[in-house]
């Protein structure tokens, strides 16, 4: 069976799956339960100094399901950060270290724009036990009300500003989480990085609006008769997780070679994973997956990863880590590409390109009918 531990920023994780931040890291009890499952770090929801000034509502999340199989494909949540005291929580952190010693507990960590606080904050996690922060930049509803979460993260100077205060007091590792709620990922990705982040985390919910009630004429989901837009998550974001994960890697490699990448969005199953450490993730993160399937499911992840890596071969995560960036390019190559490929087809030559029907016949036809 091929080996999934892996090394990331020096922390040694038996496997690549880590819990996202959100419900599935909520409390001691349940973060102890995931260790005991098999889960390779875990990221605590997103904790305050101040939890008297996070107010939850309810309900809090809508899903939206497949018309054919009414499985939950995607999953808006208006869900706060932690509204837990954050005493409590340094009491737990030090409780889960003294039960899981080897077990990677990652702080997440959100302040508002003040230095003292945000260094207050890193010392007092660290000297709980902290293996670790994600600096969360990017949660995309209530929050930024605060002026904090994704506000921070959409403005790269404010981001890098704040990433420099809280370097300043870290003795560990940290890893800055980005909001895809941005038009160039590669810009709040670039000011962590030069503000020191060790890595970079993402993605984050989309802002979104999950639905209107066809009944009340009321969005989801509906308190009081109102609603906020959320932020969305599950299986329908990973085509634009993958798509921002990729946009990071390149920057990483090119520019950050030192740096790390968790991958985040829609995450459910050990293919999953797979294609987002071929697109440069060195692990990965499931927060709504959990909520689906429970704790257990990582096990049939691994599993699957460790299926996928035999079929290839591939014997450890480094040895496939990054390996499809390298099929990305412009259209205008695609173009060249395609048009040296058919001159080769013309002249008799063998064509590596794939002959069978994949619904482009569609658009050739709709192509050559519009030519007239
Ligand atoms: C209900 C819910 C609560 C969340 N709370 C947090 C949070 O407190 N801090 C944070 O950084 N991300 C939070 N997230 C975002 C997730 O960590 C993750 O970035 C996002 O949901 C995409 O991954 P997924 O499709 O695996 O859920 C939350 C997500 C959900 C669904």
């Amino acid at each position: 069976m091929a080996d999934l531990s892996t090394t990331v920023n020096g922390l040694k994780l038996p496997n690549p799956f880590v819990i996202g931040s959100g419900p599935p890291g909520t409390n001691a009890n349940v973060i102890n339960r995931a260790f005991k499952e098999g889960w390779g770090a875990v990221i605590c929801k997103t904790i305050s100094l101040d939890a008297e000034k996070v107010v939850n509502v309810y309900p809090r999340y809508a899903k939206v399901r497949s018309r054919e199989t009414n499985e939950i494909y995607g999953w808006e949540n208006i869900e706060l950060i932690s509204d837990r005291p954050f005493e409590k929580w340094m009491d737990e952190f030090k409780q889960i270290k003294d039960e899981n010693p080897d077990g990677v507990l990652i702080a997440s960590i959100m302040e508002e724009f003040n230095k003292d606080a945000w260094i207050e904050i890193t010392e007092r996690c660290q000297d709980a036990g902290a293996d670790a922060f994600e600096l969360n930049f990017s949660c995309p509803h209530g929050l930024p009300e605060r002026k904090m979460g994704s506000a921070m993260g959409e403005n790269p100077d404010i981001l890098s500003e704040v990433t420099g205060w809280v370097m300043s007091a870290a003795k560990v590792p940290v890893w800055s989480k980005m909001t895809p709620n941005v038009t160039h990922i590669e810009d709040p990705t670039r000011a962590a990085l030069a503000a020191g982040s060790d890595g970079i985390s993402a993605i984050n919910t989309i802002r979104s609006v999950a639905a209107v009630d066809l009944e009340t004429l009321r969005p989801e989901p509906c308190i009081e008769g109102y609603t906020t837009p959320g932020g969305y998550s599950c299986q329908a974001v990973r085509p634009i997780a993958l798509r921002m994960c990729m946009e990071i890697a390149q920057v990483i490699k090119s520019e950050y070679p030192d740096r790390t990448l968790s991958g985040i969005g829609g995450i459910e199953t050990g293919n999953d994973a797979a294609q987002f450490i071929l697109l440069g993730s060195d692990c990965v993160q499931v927060c709504t997956g959990v909520m689906k399937m429970g704790y257990g499911c990582v096990k049939d992840m691994c599993a699957e990863l460790s299926a996928f890596m035999d079929k290839h071969k591939f014997e450890s995560i480094s040895d496939f880590k990054g390996h499809s960036l390298q099929f990305f390019t412009t259209h205008a190559d695609l173009v060249r590409r395609q048009a040296e490929a058919k001159a080769a087809k013309k002249s008799g030559k063998m064509v590596t390109a794939d002959e069978e029907w994949t619904g482009d016949d569609f658009v050739e036809q709709s192509d050559a009918l519009s030519r007239g």
